[in-house]
């Protein structure tokens, strides 16, 4: 018992201090978006990436935020991979792999159909300027 209220403090301490050394502190017009995807007529290797993604891609920010993001391959590409490398995103090689496939089958399939209805990505400038502002 007693053991088990120590780990309980513990985990109770270290949690938020974990949670603000990786959270994304700043709200973009992305994050405002629909936070979910229907993929009911996407593949079935597809359907489950999702699962991935949502899972992964839910860590330190809305899951909105990439849903309502406009970027090309190449850009989804590097972004997974910044993502990826940032402390504890807990995202492995072969799961960054299974999400951009997943990205790119979206941005393809649903997202360049309908392009006004979702976010240009921000440079590293706007997002600080919007920071700024709301801090
Ligand atoms: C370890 C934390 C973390 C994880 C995990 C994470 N992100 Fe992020 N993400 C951030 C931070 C931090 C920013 C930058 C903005 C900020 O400072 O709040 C960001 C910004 C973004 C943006 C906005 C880009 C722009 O310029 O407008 C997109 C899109 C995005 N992330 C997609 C993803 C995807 C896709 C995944 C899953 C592969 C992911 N994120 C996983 C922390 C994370």
């Amino acid at each position: 018992m007693q053991k088990l209220i120590r780990l309980m403090t513990l985990v109770c301490l270290t949690t938020p201090m974990l949670m603000t050394a990786q959270t994304s502190n700043v709200t973009l017009p992305q994050d405002k978006g629909p936070n979910s995807v229907n993929v009911s007529t996407y593949p079935p290797e597809q359907q489950k990436a999702y699962k991935v993604f949502t899972d992964k891609c839910s860590k330190c920010h809305t899951i909105a935020r990439p849903i309502n993001t406009m970027m090309t391959n190449a850009e989804w590409e590097r972004y997974v991979k910044r993502m990826m490398h940032k402390p504890n995103s807990g995202i492995s090689d072969s799961q960054g792999k299974t999400i951009f496939e997943f990205l790119s089958y979206d941005q393809t399939n649903r997202k360049d159909k309908n392009p006004s209805a979702f976010s240009k990505a921000l440079s590293d400038e706007e997002i600080e300027k919007l920071k700024a502002q709301q801090h």
